[in-house]
């Protein structure tokens, strides 16, 4: 019998967490990651687009629009953002409107490639901070929106809202502009961790904000937080959560801190000497955890949690859960068209392409009518049957051979005759859980809490583009895991 440590309410074995944890693993918002994707140009994007509407006519889609700006910076942030701070004048007013002008080149070029029958079923706004731009830009861009592309009448629009910049009026303009779900970054309550990371937002402004947002008629919100960083303790990512859980947000994506300083370089500038070790943020996430289930929440994939009425627990309860680039999303089986510097496009069975990274290349290409593609990826045969086990794995917590059998036409247990060896020793650490099955090979569970603190350490059995014991030695520089 392992010798068993109890953490919040979860029994695991501390030596075999430590014999994984902490290693430099993908967290596969995509399959393959960037690192393994090529150059690629203009012609690629529409070419793709074109291919999945041959193959998959009768396909839904899902637009993405990156708004890179933001007011100031939070030193921890790794998305694609530009600071450009209001304070000083109206300088902020030129860059934004030149670079929401090609956006709108862009979506309006969208009719010439997507075909007029198919359906827009969600769009997401995300950033950088949307809440940077205007009244008028937002209204400009979803009136453009509305009359030129199929939006489905009960269409899934979002925002991601800073909440130190979004206003009642702003609210009820979303409304009526037909959002149907806010995101706000939250991150944490704990007001040293706040200042330390230059991201200081009281609780009352979040709180008025949301009681703003239900004035408003939103039912769905979602809350950001981060555990991991600087000045974070066990006690007061308590006090986070339960703060947290008396606004009552309908989802909640709890994030590991993803630090990358060498790429990042405001990372460097957080005193990381102040960072918990693994062991206290696997405690923190255990207690997060913890606090969010006895609240009424789901635990969804690999840092979700959503209430049991909410759509992404429903969606997880049917298993069309989809793991993309805004973490979690109820949108499996539409394509995914990204719009706006650095925004990905996700073609699913044939492809991927991202866009430029810098905005002035961006707006160049925009005003040369070239789509702004730079790198991306084609999908192999391979690819596309290891992306379907990565998204079990991530979305639904468990393998289920006879549905890759069935779809894939594989005998899973040859196919993943390697991959099954490594997972027997998983297995024996106790990370999954292999249902005996006679011929084949039968449901494969990820175990809670061990295998699900270390879901990034399973996923990495089935990446081929990672070293074939990256599993429990790390690989490149990847975000850390999530232990
Ligand atoms: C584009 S921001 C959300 C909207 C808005 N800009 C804001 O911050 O309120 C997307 C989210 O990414 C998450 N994020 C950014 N950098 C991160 C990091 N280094 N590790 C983990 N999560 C991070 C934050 O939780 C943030 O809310
Ligand atoms: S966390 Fe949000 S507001 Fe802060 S810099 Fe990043 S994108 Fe901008």
């Amino acid at each position: 019998m392992t010798p068993t440590t109890t953490i919040a309410d979860a029994e695991l074995d501390i030596e075999i967490f430590r014999k994984y944890a902490g290693l430099s693993l993908p967290r596969h918002v995509s399959y393959p990651m960037p690192t393994g994707w090529q150059d690629m140009g203009e012609k690629d994007f529409p070419e793709m687009m074109r291919e999945s509407q041959d193959r998959f006519p009768d396909r839904g889609w899902s637009l993405y629009l990156h708004i890179p700006f933001c007011e100031a910076l939070c030193k921890f942030c790794a998305c694609n953002r530009v600071i450009v701070p209001k304070k000083y004048g109206d300088n902020w007013i030129e860059p934004t409107t030149q670079y929401m002008d090609m956006l709108l080149r862009d979506v309006g070029r969208l009719p010439a490639i997507v075909a007029p029958d198919r359906e827009l079923r969600q769009v997401h706004w995300g950033g950088g901070s949307p809440t940077y731009l205007t009244p008028e830009m937002i209204e400009q861009v979803a009136a453009t929106i509305n009359e030129r592309l199929n939006l489905a009448e009960d269409a899934e629009v979002s925002m991601e809202m800073d909440p130190r910049h979004t206003t009642p009026d702003l609210l009820r303009l979303l409304k009526r502009l037909g959002f149907t779900r806010l995101s706000m970054g939250v991150q944490d309550f704990d007001a040293q961790a706040q200042a330390h990371v230059m991201r200081v937002q009281p609780f009352e402004m979040v709180r008025d904000v949301v009681d703003a947002a239900r004035a408003a008629g939103f039912e769905s919100i979602n809350f950001d937080l981060i555990y991991g960083m600087p000045y974070q303790t066990r006690e007061t990512i308590r006090k986070t959560v339960e703060l947290t859980i008396q606004l009552q947000p309908d989802r909640v994506a709890f994030y590991h801190y993803a630090q990358i300083p060498h790429k990042i370089a405001t990372q460097r500038g957080m005193d990381h000497t102040k960072m918990p070790d693994s062991e206290t943020k696997l405690e923190m996430f255990l207690l997060g955890h913890q606090l969010f289930t006895q609240a009424g929440y789901e635990f969804v994939g690999l840092d979700h949690f959503a209430k049991a009425d909410e759509m992404l627990a429903e969606a997880s309860e049917k298993g069309t859960l989809q793991r993309n680039f805004q973490g979690m999303t109820t949108g499996g089986g539409l394509d995914l068209v990204g719009i706006g510097v650095s925004s990905i496009s996700h073609f699913l069975e044939v492809g991927f392409a991202q866009n430029v990274k810098d905005v002035e290349e961006y707006q160049r290409c925009a005003s040369e009518n070239r789509w702004p593609t730079v790198r991306g990826k084609r999908l192999t045969d391979d690819d596309i049957i290891r992306q379907a086990v990565m998204n079990q794995i991530y979305c639904d917590a468990q393998i289920r051979p006879e549905l890759l059998e069935d779809r894939f036409r594989i005998s899973f247990r040859d196919y993943f005759d390697r991959e099954l060896q490594v997972l027997e020793e998983l297995e024996d650490d106790g990370l999954v859980r292999i249902e005996p099955d006679g011929t084949g090979a039968g449901r494969i569970e990820i175990t809670f809490p061990l295998g699900r603190v270390l879901m990034r350490n399973v996923a990495a059995v089935f990446d081929v583009y990672l070293r074939p014991d990256a599993y429990r030695t790390g690989d490149r520089d990847y975000f850390s895991t999530n232990a």
